[in-house]
C-alpha cells in the first residue's frame, strides 16, 4: 500500500518565520515602520524552544513553519551556517516529539540583496532561489512535507498589481512575469527536493477565496466575479493540471504561458480565510472594487474579513479536480474574542469533516493559522490570530480558550 494512504490525518498549526521573528536582512524590514519599533516581533528566534513546547501542549501532530531565507543567506555570497543549524534544530525537535514538520521555503519575504538585484520579475531570480533550495535540501533530513511558495498569487497581486507590499511595483506585466518565474522555480525546486528525498510530498500553499458579485442582480458584477474566480482560484489549478497558465484580466487580452509545473504536485495546499464581494468601479485600480459583507450573519473578523465557512467547502471542491490529496495549510481568524475564535474553528472543521466523510474528498490535514499572535503583514500586531495570546511588551504567551478547544477537537475528531 502507498505509504501516503496509511498516513494519519495531519492536525497542525501554521506559522511563518518572518511573522514571528523578523529579520534584519529581509526586504520587508525596510518596508514597514512598525518593525523599526519591534524588529524582533515575538522574538521567536530566541524563544523557539519554549514555543515548540506549546505544540506538545496543544497535542498537534504536525507543524507548518517557514525558513527565513534572509537569515540563511543574509548577503549574496554568505550562507549563515548558524541560522541553518537553528532551523535544523527545530526540525529535529519536532521529529523527536513525534510532530510532522511541513517546511515552507518561501513565505513572502526575500533577502534584501535579492529583492534589489534579482526581483522575481527578472529571470535570474529563479536560479538564485534554486541555489538556496539546494543548500537546504543538502542539510535538511526527515522532512516529508514541503511548501515551495506560500500564496504566489497574493505575492503578485499585492506586490505588483496593487503595489501595497514589496516590491511595490505597480505593473501587471511585471507581476505576470514574476508569477511565471515563481512557477518555474516551483517546478525546479520540486525536482531538487525529490532527488534528495524521494518520499517527499511537495506543494505550494494557494490562497483561495470565495469571490462573489457585490449585487447578485448586476450582470457586470457577476461577470467580474466569474473572471476573478478563474484568475485567482482556478488558473493555478489548471496550470498544475495542464502546464498552461491562462490569465484573463478585465479589459485585457487573455495571456497564455507554458509553465513546467504539470503534475509537479504531491498534494495541494489550500489557504482559506474569507469571502470577498466585488463590483466594477472605473475609479478603482483595474476597475475593481472589493469589500466584505456580513451576509450569512457569521460576522466579520477584527480585520473586517467575512466569516464564511461554506467557502472552504467550495474551495476544496474546486481543488479536488486536481486529483491529489488536499491539505488545508492555513485557516484562521483575527479576533480578540476567544468565543468567536472557537466558533470559527468549529464551523470550519465541521465542514472539513463533511467534505471528507460525506463527499469523499481526499483531505489529509488541517493547519490552524496561527500558533501564537504575530505580525500580520498589513495590519501590524493588532490582528490576533493566535491560539496563544502574546503580550507584545513582555512577550509572555498565554493560552486562550481556543487553544483548549482545538486540543479537544484534535483528541476527539476521528477522521
Ligand atoms: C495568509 C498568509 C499568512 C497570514 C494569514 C493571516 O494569507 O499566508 O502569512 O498572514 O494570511
Amino acid at each position: 500500500m502507498d505509504k501516503y494512504t496509511e498516513d494519519k490525518f495531519l492536525w497542525g498549526v501554521a506559522t511563518s518565520a518572518f511573522q514571528l521573528e523578523g529579520s534584519p536582512h529581509a526586504d520587508w524590514s525596510s518596508w514597514d515602520t512598525i518593525l523599526s519599533e519591534k524588529p524582533e516581533i515575538t522574538n521567536h528566534y530566541e524563544l523557539y524552544r519554549k514555543d515548540l513546547l506549546l505544540l506538545n501542549d496543544l497535542g498537534v501532530n504536525a507543524y507548518r513553519f517557514s525558513l527565513e531565507w534572509s537569515r540563511i543567506q543574509p548577503h549574496e555570497r554568505t550562507w549563515d551556517e548558524t541560522a541553518i543549524a537553528h532551523y535544523v534544530e527545530i526540525i529535529e525537535t519536532l521529529v523527536k516529539s513525534g510532530i510532522t514538520p511541513m517546511l515552507t521555503l518561501h513565505h513572502f519575504t526575500n533577502p534584501l540583496w535579492f529583492a534589489k538585484k534579482y526581483p522575481w520579475h527578472e529571470d535570474a531570480s529563479v536560479d538564485i532561489f534554486l541555489a538556496y533550495v539546494k543548500k537546504i535540501v543538502a542539510v535538511v533530513k526527515d522532512v516529508q512535507y514541503w511548501i515551495t511558495f506560500n500564496e504566489p498569487y497574493v505575492l503578485i497581486i499585492a506586490g505588483y498589481f496593487e503595489g501595497c507590499i514589496p516590491p511595490a511595483t505597480c505593473s501587471t506585466q511585471l507581476g505576470v512575469k514574476a508569477l511565471v518565474n515563481i512557477l518555474k522555480a516551483h517546478a525546479a525546486a520540486y525536482d531538487i527536493i525529490h532527488a534528495a528525498c524521494p518520499n517527499a510530498k511537495v506543494s505550494v500553499a494557494h490562497n483561495m477565496a470565495a469571490l462573489a458579485p457585490w449585487s447578485k442582480w448586476n450582470p457586470l458584477d457577476n461577470l467580474l466575479a466569474r473572471f476573478a474566480r478563474h484568475f485567482y482560484n482556478q488558473s493555478l489549478i489548471d496550470a498544475f493540471a495542464t502546464g498552461q497558465l491562462r490569465l484573463k484580466l478585465p479589459f485585457k487580452e487573455q495571456m497564455r504561458f507554458s509553465v513546467p509545473i504539470k503534475g509537479k504536485l504531491d498534494f495541494f495546499g489550500v489557504n482559506y480565510y474569507t469571502r470577498i464581494h466585488m463590483r466594477f468601479n472605473p475609479f478603482k485600480k483595474m476597475g475593481v472594487e472589493m469589500r466584505h459583507l456580513d451576509i450569512d450573519g457569521h460576522g466579520l473578523t477584527d480585520m473586517g474579513w467575512e466569516i464564511y465557512p461554506r467557502g472552504l467547502q467550495k474551495m476544496l471542491k474546486f481543488a479536488s479536480t486536481l486529483n491529489v490529496p488536499l491539505i488545508i495549510t492555513e485557516n484562521g481568524i483575527a479576533t480578540k474574542d476567544s468565543h468567536t475564535k472557537i466558533q470559527f474553528i468549529k464551523r470550519h472543521i465541521d465542514l472539513v469533516e463533511h467534505c471528507k466523510i460525506k463527499h469523499g474528498l481526499d483531505i489529509r490535514g488541517y493547519f490552524y493559522w496561527s500558533l501564537i499572535d504575530n505580525y500580520e503583514w498589513l495590519n501590524g500586531l493588532d490582528a490576533r490570530f493566535g491560539l496563544y495570546k502574546v503580550n507584545f511588551e513582555t512577550l509572555e504567551r498565554t493560552p486562550t480558550s481556543a487553544a483548549t478547544y482545538y486540543s479537544y477537537i484534535i483528541k476527539n475528531r476521528k477522521f
